[in-house]
């Protein structure tokens, strides 16, 4: 309807010289932008940018009679509105009424205006805008509750058409309109009981000149077809009238003027709801009686009513989609917007910590009706709404799928004056910056109604991710994430804090695979994927760097897997069996859960090693022993040899080997004390099969004494005992004399 030709135009540089002349300024064409100006029902509209004002600011209009700078006080009786919009945004609104508005048939509707603003080093800048608008259709009265003045204007009454060949018999007298205007009167009326010192009186009247009526703040004019009052509320004239419960601020006001020969008098009464608005709920409520009785005479024809916000009417299918709502109840029209509805704004604040949110809308109210008096009233309010902050905790929404494997959260959703500063994971603060290059992901998701959540995806093994082994190969995979965000424009911070967990059966736990040399066992464990998770244990002890050495392991590491050799006889080898095919002998390896302690997985490697000789004393006292008689020269039959007790003879056999499994209280053991030590010795001889024993001194084997013995502690616990006969002399000794044995290793 009303198709914006607005243009920011850069006035003739002779008037620019002349304005710069009036005060210090540099006149300059604003930034793309940061000004936006619309014709919207009756207004101009100029928006400057929050970014762009300076430390003061203010706006100055030009006309006729010069340059004025537009005061608050000069605003309501001017018809200027100037606000500042919840996002600081400042808005300049001004009645096509307004004074310095220039209406011509062929221009349109223009205003000329200066944004000037003054920055930090109190230089001014100024921005001339001529705003134009398309001229505008009039109701025959025209009501205007602004934020900061009333404004009616009504369309003068025509005179009869004087009687043809009247003119120029009776001339009417060659005056000036403005001139006349001296002679116009207004009178206004208070009612009895709107004010409570006149509860007694009757109504009260005044006449007024028009000039004494300016003084007390009534702006009247007229223009070619229509007479204009305009005040601020609060004025010595206005009530405060109780209509179904609202109040109701009232100017009763009538205009008396002469034109030609005729007498008129006009009502320019002006009444407006004062409701501030109130919390029904999550809605925003206003409300405005349905019929505004100083306003009406005789029966009213009501032509509807009409909302809209911002300054636009909204058609009854926008307004049921934002979810806006306009009834009439017991003649009050009530009109409910929800609290963050589109159209409003919501605001982000910190209150004790705490992000809350409030919001604004800038209600825009139509009522129109004809009545006795006047065909067509067209009432209008503009009405700024607002709620106090109330908290408002953001969700943090879990999008996580595990098989996309990584974290994936949204927090939201937040007007946009929120923005995100940095996030914190673990104890490391990320600045959005940095995010990209850790390996994290922090989006802006915005959505169409202008609002935006923040995105945030961390895959599950990264290094600030916490893992907790829970057993069976599940692991839980725990995000503590807390975000710094900032309001604009004063950078209030606040912050959320979440901890989002997913549980995954994906632990490969450590796997062990061994081999067997002739002197070692190959042990290689490959990692799995939770390395830091377990504790290895070689029969009971832990594979740690003092084990490595003190065991003589060798370690050989790669990136998944580390390969350990375990020497005969060193820590962590446990010893099953001796015979003749060799000692068999195992490492159990465990896999432990660190926190719990519990095994999670054993593996046991078994070798059997070959050994010439080998001496092991159990724990119960049982003793095995391999004995070679190769070494005797010339060699001597395995079968020709006994212990003490001769008719202990081997067990097993070979050519040259010979073993023996006795119990120590058997078999001619001697048992001693030494020390704290408990002796058992005994002595493999030669004892041929065949009697007569030979003659000592000349047989060759009459000398071989293989000596053996056991030491166990006398108080104690006993454990297994290798001894390996490195030096086995064939000894010429008694038995008991001392331990000839070299210890190997205890179990
Ligand atoms: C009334 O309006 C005319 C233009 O229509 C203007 O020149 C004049 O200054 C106005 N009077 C007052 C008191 O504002
Ligand atoms: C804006 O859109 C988002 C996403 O569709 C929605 O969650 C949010 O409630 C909307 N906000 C308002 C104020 O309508
Ligand atoms: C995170 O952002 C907040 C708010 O701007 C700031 O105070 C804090 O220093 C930032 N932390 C880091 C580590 O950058
Ligand atoms: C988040 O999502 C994951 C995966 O769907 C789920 O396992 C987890 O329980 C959810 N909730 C929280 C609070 O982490």
């Amino acid at each position: 309807m009303f198709s914006s030709v607005l243009a920011v135009v850069l006035i003739k540089m002779l008037s620019i010289l002349l304005l710069c002349v009036l005060s210090v300024c540099v006149p300059s064409k604003g930034p793309v932008g940061m000004f936006r100006t619309e014709c919207r029902d009756g207004h101009f509209w100029l928006t400057v940018g929050s970014g762009f004002l300076g430390r003061m600011f203010r706006f100055d209009t030009e006309g006729r009679s010069g340059v004025h700078t537009v005061s608050d006080q000069r605003a309501a009786i001017c018809g200027y509105t100037m606000l500042l919009d919840s996002w600081g945004n400042l808005v300049l609104r001004a009645s096509y009424l307004a004074c310095d508005v220039d209406t011509r048939e062929h221009t349109g509707i223009q205003l000329m205006v200066w944004f000037v603003n003054k920055e930090a080093n109190d230089e001014e800048t100024s921005y001339p805008f001529l705003l134009t608008c398309p001229l505008q259709q009039w109701s025959p009265r025209e009501i205007m509750c602004e934020e900061n003045y009333m404004e009616v204007s009504v369309k003068k009454p025509i005179p009869p058409v004087v009687q043809k060949g009247q003119e120029w018999m009776t001339p009417p007298p060659k005056r000036s309109e403005q001139g006349g205007m001296k002679e116009w009167r207004v009178v206004f009326r208070i009612p009895p009981g709107a004010q409570e010192d006149m509860m007694s009186t009757p109504v009260r009247e005044q006449t007024l000149t028009l000039m004494e009526a300016e003084q007390l703040g009534y702006h009247i004019n007229f223009t070619g077809s229509r007479i204009l009052l305009r005040c601020g509320y609060s004025s010595p004239f206005s009530y405060v009238l109780k209509v179904k419960g609202i109040d109701l601020e009232v100017i009763s006001i009538t205009i008396f003027y002469r034109y030609q020969w005729t007498l008129f008098k006009v009502d320019a009464s002006v009444a407006c709801s004062l409701y501030k608005g109130t919390m029904d709920g999550t809605y925003i409520l206003w409300s405005i009686p349905q019929i505004l009785p100083p306003l009406v005479q005789g029966p009213v024809r009501n032509q509807g009513a009409r909302m809209g916000v911002g300054g636009r009417l909204l058609s009854a299918c926008l307004i049921q989609q934002r979810g806006y709502k306009m009834e009439v109840r017991d003649g009050v029209v009530e009109v409910r917007i929800p609290f963050g509805a589109v159209g409003g704004q919501i605001k982000s604040h910190v209150m004790a910590g705490r992000y809350s949110q409030s919001y604004s809308v800038d209600l825009f109210y139509v009522q129109q009706w004809g009545d006795a008096q006047w065909t067509l009233t067209r009432h209008r309010s503009f009405r700024p709404l607002w709620t106090t902050p109330s908290p408002h905790s953001p969700r943090l929404v879990n999008l996580t799928v595990p098989e996309e494997g990584d974290f994936s959260v949204t927090l939201g959703v937040f007007p946009p004056d929120v923005s995100l500063a940095n996030v914190t994971i673990a104890t490391l603060t990320v600045p959005l910056a940095g995010a990209e290059e850790l390996g994290l992901r922090v989006t802006q998701v915005p959505f169409p109604n202008g609002t935006h959540a923040y995105l945030l995806q961390v895959p599950f093994p990264h290094p600030l991710v916490s893992q907790k082994y829970l057993g069976g190969k599940y692991r839980r995979y725990t995000l503590a994430v807390t975000f710094t965000l900032l309001i604009s424009p004063h950078r209030e911070v606040f912050t959320h804090s979440a901890s989002v967990v997913c549980d995954l059966q994906d632990v490969v736990l450590p796997r062990v695979e061994g081999r067997c040399t002739d002197k070692t066992m190959k042990l290689t464990l490959h990692r799995g994927n939770m390395d830091t998770q377990w504790a290895i244990f070689f029969g009971n002890h832990r594979l740690e760097p003092d084990l490595v050495e003190f065991g003589g392991y060798s370690l050989e590491a790669a990136d998944d897997y580390f390969t350990v050799e375990v020497p005969l006889y060193s820590l962590g080898m446990a010893y099953e069996d001796l015979s003749l095919q060799g000692l068999l002998a195992n490492v159990a390896v465990s896999v432990l859960d660190v926190e719990t302690g519990a095994v999670e997985q054993t593996f046991i490697q078994r070798c059997t090693f070959h050994v010439r000789e080998l001496m092991v004393c159990l724990p119960n006292s049982w003793m095995v022993v391999v004995v070679d008689t190769a070494r005797v020269v010339p060699p001597l039959d395995p079968r020709d040899i006994a212990l003490l007790d001769p008719s202990c003879r081997p067990k097993e056999m070979d050519r040259t080997r010979a073993l023996f499994s006795f119990s120590l209280d058997s078999c001619g053991t001697i048992q001693g004390v030494e020390g704290k030590d408990l002796v058992y010795v005994n002595e493999v001889r030669y004892m041929p099969r065949y009697l007569p024993i030979p003659q000592p001194f000349f047989h060759p084997f009459y000398y071989y004494r293989q000596p053996l013995g056991c030491r166990y502690p006398l108080n104690g616990t006993r454990t297994l005992a290798i001894y390996q006969s490195r030096l086995w002399p064939l000894s010429r000794t008694r038995p008991s004399q001392h331990n000839p044995f070299v210890r190997a290793e205890r179990g």
